[in-house]
């Protein structure tokens, strides 16, 4: 039975926050001083994890897997996590979005895991701007993990620039310069109110016209067909140079339309948005003794029910009371 929700979107695509936790504190996710973590027995165990995923897989459709955090690789064993994932379908698509600052220690071992494609997050190139905006003085050691996560046979590797005005918007060429030079796909998606800060504003926001307007000048750009609706709207270069260019317009058009996804938080709730007000609590089914018909009920019940999209930027706009790290990206 298919994910089907009552705008005629069908989910397929399964994003797991293995941890509320992360070892950065950026400006547009976390506070400076962290968040009251989850203890460990409210997060989910990977015998939990692996259930789920296996009822939705096998019964409902969903082929792609993308494991997030908080930092996915803080969690421990999070290598046999992947393996375990990978083993519920050879054809299932298993991505990982990681701030980096592990890979050099896990590359080698996520590939062997069966992990196929990997995102890191990366903002700036300036290591005193790094600190500013990670609150982590980690450049370095993010740069060496790319490096490993190449090294293992990761290809092509993408980046996720959050583009914030004033904060790192100067640096947009910088990174196209990048992907050109090494071969990334750099993503630079539209910041979204998602911070704990509440330092989000209309103004900061800068819009995926602008950014791929000012890269064109500068490197001439042609759109790439995607076979399916894809959140990011992708280019490669004119030249045949490496890499290439994503935008993801998450505030200025928003792929809500066509999405095809939904979440499930490090407690055990799914979520069909990242901008819901409401989650579903899985974790009390899982540990209560529910069959997996029953729990695939329950999803199928709350898929149907997902949201249209988010309002950001309209007057009935209501923030949800979590962050991007509470969330999973
Ligand atoms: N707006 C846009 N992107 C965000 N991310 C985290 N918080 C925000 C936000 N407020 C991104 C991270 C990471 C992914 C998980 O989500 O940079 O790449
Ligand atoms: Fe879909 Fe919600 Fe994301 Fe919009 S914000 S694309 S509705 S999950």
């Amino acid at each position: 039975m298919r994910l089907l929700d009552t705008f005629g979107r069908v989910a397929d695509d399964l994003r797991i926050s293995v941890t509320d936790r992360c070892n950065f504190r950026c400006v547009y996710c976390m506070p400076a001083a962290g968040l009251p973590w989850l203890a460990r027995d409210e997060v989910l165990s990977f015998e939990e994890i692996v259930r789920l995923t296996r009822i939705l897989v096998e019964q409902c459709g969903v082929g792609t897997i993308r494991l997030t955090g908080g930092e996915p690789l803080v969690r421990k064993g999070i290598e046999e996590l992947t393996a375990m994932i990978a083993g519920i379908d050879r054809s299932l698509d298993i991505a990982m979005t990681t701030n980096g600052i592990l890979l050099e220690e896990k590359a080698v071992a996520l590939k062997q895991a069966g992990l196929r494609r990997l995102n890191v997050s990366l903002d700036t190139l300036h290591a005193d701007r790094f600190k500013d905006l990670a609150r982590r003085d980690a450049l370095d050691r993010v740069l060496r993990g790319l490096a490993a996560a190449k090294a293992a046979g990761f290809a092509p590797i993408k980046l996720n620039m959050v583009v914030m005005r004033g904060q790192n918007d100067d640096e947009i060429l910088d990174f196209a310069r990048l992907a050109r030079s090494d071969g990334y796909e750099v993503r630079f998606i539209e910041f979204m109110p998602l911070d704990a800060d509440g330092i989000w504003s209309m103004e900061r926001v800068v819009a995926s016209r602008e950014i791929i307007e000012a890269i064109d000048r500068e490197f001439p750009l042609e759109p790439v067909k995607d076979q399916r609706p894809a959140p990011a709207t992708r280019f490669r270069f004119r030249d045949g140079g490496r890499g290439g260019i994503g935008v993801i317009p998450s505030v200025s058009d928003a792929f809500c339309k066509v999405c095809n996804r939904i979440r499930l938080t490090a407690e055990g709730h799914l979520r069909t948005c990242l901008f819901s007000i409401q989650e579903h609590d899985l974790k009390s089914l899982l540990r209560g003794g529910a069959s997996d018909d029953k729990i695939r009920e329950a999803v199928v019940a709350a898929v149907w029910q997902k949201e249209e999209g988010h309002k950001i930027g309209q007057a009935d706009f209501v923030r949800p009371g979590k962050t991007m790290s509470q969330i999973g990206g």
